[in-house]
């Protein structure tokens, strides 16, 4: 036998194994070659390829979940955004409802405006960034005028969440935050669950277990503007909140430890009015959160057959659609986007008025760790920490 009989079958299988292994590389999720990009643009003209991509060297991508109604649900496990959400108003016409930005970019500076994303660990506010625990002080991330908001600098809005299961209907994330992360104590496991059913209903489900005693409350921070985000303001939404009180505020929207009654005030939506009526009326606390920016305290005794608390109710008059908000929490933070400037330009180059959108973030009480007489945040090892709320869209 020659050498050459041994050299040429070599160099040809050497070349198999380079184009083989360039073949690899081809398919992986963060490769963003021509190749390999989804270009797949969503019915709310998202494109996937624009949520491809990686952050603190972990994969981030799109996940889409869609019901037989034509409801689409967008997230990225980027702060576990809901980037997304097309609703049928009383036509059957879906638009998006949700304020965000075209692209990963937008998302990733600053908090990204926590846009649809999960609020961890705490939702709100927590005086002076600090609680006692036990007798220890735990000094927490200070971002908002000395005080903690939101989970601190980097919360769970702005960190990579492993897709621990998806559907079509169904996605599931899940992280542990490790012990003193933002000045928290303990490693906390977090299992967050969203499901898109039928009667189109999101469905989120939290939990969360820790090895050191710790505080807990999650939440959801979507934008919602049921005229479609980016279509004015929604002062012309029509709220209902089943709530007798509020925590009332001081000027750096931390609760005083006053449960205010709303009778007789802005704050009764008791009775559905519009948001603009409650704008219209005059009251310190409205002066004090700049609009709507509170915690509203759900009545105890409205509840579905699934014992969740019938929290509130927004309905939008043009197009009809109504979304109802269920939970296990004991609060709501009404905040009415009175913080945008009118500037800020989102998906399909639309941009956010002031007040241009309606949070409802199920929650403990803001500053809760500090507040002996509001229910506990406290989370023990050996414990589970559960909370379920459903947004429910409907028209009529
Ligand atoms: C708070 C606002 C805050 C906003 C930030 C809301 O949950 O209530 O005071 O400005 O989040 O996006």
């Amino acid at each position: 036998m020659k050498i050459r009989d041994f050299i040429f079958p070599a160099v040809l299988s050497l070349l198999v194994v380079l184009t083989s292994c360039k073949e690899t590389n081809k398919t992986s999720k963060n490769d963003k070659s021509e190749t390999t990009m989804k270009k797949e643009t969503l019915q709310s003209g998202i494109t996937y390829s624009d949520f491809e991509d990686s952050v603190d060297g972990q994969a981030v991508a799109l996940y889409v979940l869609q019901n037989k109604n034509g409801v689409e649900a967008a997230f990225t496990n980027y702060g576990q955004r809901l980037i997304s959400l097309m609703v049928p108003d009383r036509n059957g016409k879906t638009d998006d409802i949700v304020l965000g930005y075209p692209t990963l970019e937008g998302y990733k500076v600053g908090h990204g405006g926590y846009f649809g994303s999960v609020i961890g660990r705490y939702g709100n506010r927590i005086a002076n960034g600090a609680f006692d625990l036990d007798g220890k002080t735990f000094n927490l991330a200070k971002n908002n005028n000395g005080n903690h908001l939101h989970g601190g600098i980097k919360g769970f809005e702005s960190v990579v969440w492993e897709v621990d299961s998806v559907s079509q209907n169904f996605i599931r994330f899940k992280r542990t935050s490790p012990d003193m992360e933002e000045g928290y104590p303990g490693n906390l496991d977090v299992v967050v669950t969203y499901t898109l059913t039928e009667e189109n209903e999101l469905r989120i489900e939290y939990f969360a277990t820790t090895d050191k005693k710790t505080h807990v409350n999650l939440t959801n921070h979507s934008y919602f503007n049921l005229k479609g985000a980016g279509e004015g303001n929604v002062n012309d939404h029509i709220l209902q909140i089943n709530a007798s009180s509020i925590t009332a505020v001081d000027k750096g929207l931390i609760p005083t430890g006053e449960l205010m009654p709303v009778l007789n005030t802005p704050f009764d939506f008791n009775t559905a009015k519009t948001i603009q009526a409650g704008l219209d009326g005059e009251h310190e606390q409205l002066t004090l959160g700049n609009g709507f920016d509170h915690n509203f305290v759900l009545d105890q005794n409205i509840k579905n057959e699934e014992g969740l608390l019938i929290a509130a109710k927004v309905t939008e008059p043009k197009s009809g659609r109504v979304l109802e908000v269920l939970t296990s929490e004991p609060g709501v933070q009404i905040y009415g986007g009175n913080f945008f400037d009118g500037k800020l330009i989102g998906k399909n180059n639309k941009t956010y008025a002031h007040r241009g959108s309606i949070c409802l973030e199920t929650q403990h009480f803001p500053d809760s760790p500090n507040k002996d007489n509001f229910p506990s945040t406290v989370l023990e090892p050996g414990q589970e920490y559960k909370s379920t709320t459903i947004y429910k869209f409907s028209a009529q």
